[in-house]
């Protein structure tokens, strides 16, 4: 296995070319590919393309067949680990299950020394890399985020005996900007983000990514201890943008949030940006501290799920959601944002259906969402009203906490094809392509809440790289994009 030499000097980090000779192709398809070593002062975390390889990086190959040609199908493979040692210091241990593990020191200097057309010594520095084979992205995927858990554990094992004790438990008495350690702090705070949000996976791997020691991490507050977020956020305010970065809120607290964030800028006007998207659909998710010490109070949930849509329809040229006909189930937290955000770019000429099981709740959000934008027709109806009205729909939106609100009913057999079916729900809890594939229709669109969740940071992250005037890449983006299932084009940043 040799590395081409003709890397060009792009600035992407992310999909990189290794040729293969034929001969070696079974060996791909087995699986494990083994090792490589590359010589030089390299390291796994450089954004230098000559650089190295990032652990949990997508890297993408071709074949060289026996005539020199490349085989024009690409694989992807993931850097699962990328070690740098000295060549003197290598043990075979090392080496163990890679195709050098059976070569002396000397014979793997030799080797070296032909593929690379150069002397090696003992003291040169070379990386081991191994990759996995990745026929399936997201299962590569899946496997990237444990190596990210175990990062942001280790941190949190790190922090285990400092300021945070995680909820229930949580004391804030010990946050202090002594006890931090001079690490940009960032949280998602609910009741229980710690058994299931993504978000500190994506903005570790952000950060990991960006070379910056940042630190993001989930914080529990049980509901019956809820006099906690008040005195949390207190002392986020209390010590700023000298530690902090993001608040995430998730259930139950995003209201709660909001109100926070309203009475402080009522006593500190100077230190509170509360945006209008937050206040019309009355709760906030994100919150971002910037450079000049003000607390940007967004919410992102609407504009999260809209923009995985329009990523959607652009990839089939079918537009955006402007005149669109869009049912959306559901009337709670993530359905208010949504609605709003799919109203507000539908416009005139599109038809929003709120449909919920307890119609009170979409009547009362019709009205709402009405005297914002009168201009744009909004039904609201039961669930019950759903199979009669599920294929006058072009997109239907889940947005309920759990099950499937298409299959009890039979809708499935009434949709036409082409229509977009995208659940909030994502992971093991969305469970709308299992319904539908068991009702028969593989045919049908259905996408679940990963690129809302992924589009949501972004819109974040983005928010935070314009108040601190840095850039995040395109490719990590994507990358990040990649790891949660959720293929988009990368975000212009
Ligand atoms: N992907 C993302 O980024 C993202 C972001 C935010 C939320 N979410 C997900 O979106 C879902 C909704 O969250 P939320 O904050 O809106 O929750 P919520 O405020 O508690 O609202 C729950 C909604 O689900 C409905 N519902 C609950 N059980 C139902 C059932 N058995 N049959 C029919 N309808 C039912 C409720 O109807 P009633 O009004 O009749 O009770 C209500 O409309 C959650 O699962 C959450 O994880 C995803």
């Amino acid at each position: 296995m040799e590395e081409n030499k003709t890397e060009t000097h792009e600035k992407s980090v992310i999909a990189r070319e290794l040729w293969f000779q034929e001969n070696e192709k079974e060996f791909i398809a087995e699986h494990s590919i083994g090792a490589t070593i590359r010589a030089g002062d390299r390291t796994a975390e450089t954004t230098d393309p000559k650089g190295g390889y990032r652990e949990g990086g997508f890297v993408t190959l071709k074949i060289q067949k026996a005539d020199g040609s490349f085989d024009p199908l690409e694989t992807t493979v993931v850097v699962y680990s990328a070690k740098k040692k000295v060549l003197g210091e290598i043990k075979p241990e090392d080496l163990e299950g890679t195709p050098l593990s059976q070569k002396t020191k000397t014979a793997l200097i030799e080797k070296l020394t032909r593929l690379y057309g150069r002397d090696f010594t003992d003291n040169d520095t070379v990386t081991i890399v191994r990759f996995e084979y990745a026929d399936d992205l997201k299962e590569a995927g899946k496997k990237i985020l444990a190596s990210l858990q175990t990062f942001a554990q280790n941190d949190l094992l790190e922090l285990k005996n400092g300021p945070f004790r995680l909820a229930p438990e949580y004391k804030p008495s010990g946050l202090t900007p002594e006890n931090i350690k001079g690490r940009p702090l960032s949280f998602i705070i609910g009741e229980q983000p710690s058994e299931y949000a993504v978000s500190p996976l994506m903005w570790n791997a952000e950060f990991k990514m960006r070379g910056s020691n940042g630190l993001f991490l989930p914080v529990d507050i049980a509901p019956d201890k809820k006099g906690n977020l008040k005195e949390f956020i207190d002392k986020i305010v209390e010590i700023g943008n000298l530690v902090f970065r993001v608040l995430t809120i998730t259930n139950p607290y995003k209201i709660d949030a909001l109100q926070y964030f309203k009475n402080l800028q009522e006593r500190y006007p100077d230190r509170v940006d509360l945006s209008e998207d937050a206040l019309r659909i009355g709760a906030t998710n994100q919150i971002l501290i910037g450079p000049d010490n003000k607390f940007y109070v967004i919410n992102s949930d609407g504009r999260g799920m809209a923009n995985s849509i329009e990523e959607f329809l652009s990839g089939k040229n079918r537009g955006n959601l402007e005149a669109k006909h869009v049912g959306l189930v559901g009337a709670g937290g993530a359905a208010r944002g949504i609605a709003y955000e799919v109203a507000k770019r539908m416009g005139p000429h599109g038809l929003l259906t709120i449909f919920n099981r307890t119609q009170e709740k979409a009547v009362a959000l019709k009205a709402e969402l009405s005297s914002y934008l009168p201009q744009t027709p909004i039904e609201a109806r039961g669930l019950n009203e759903l199979p009669g009205q599920a294929k006058e729909q072009e997109i239907i939106i889940s947005s309920i906490t759990e099950g499937d609100p298409l299959s009890d009913s039979g809708v499935y057999k009434t949709l036409p094809r082409g229509i977009l079916i995208v659940d909030a729900n994502y992971g093991p809890k969305s469970i709308i392509e299992q319904k539908a594939h068991e009702a028969g229709r593989d045919d049908l669109d259905i996408h679940d809440g990963a690129g809302m969740v992924v589009e949501g940071y972004i819109i974040a992250s983005q928010e935070l790289s314009r108040l601190w005037k840095y850039e995040v890449s395109r490719e990590v983006y994507r990358e990040i994009g990649f790891v949660f299932g959720y293929r988009k084009r990368a975000a212009s940043s």
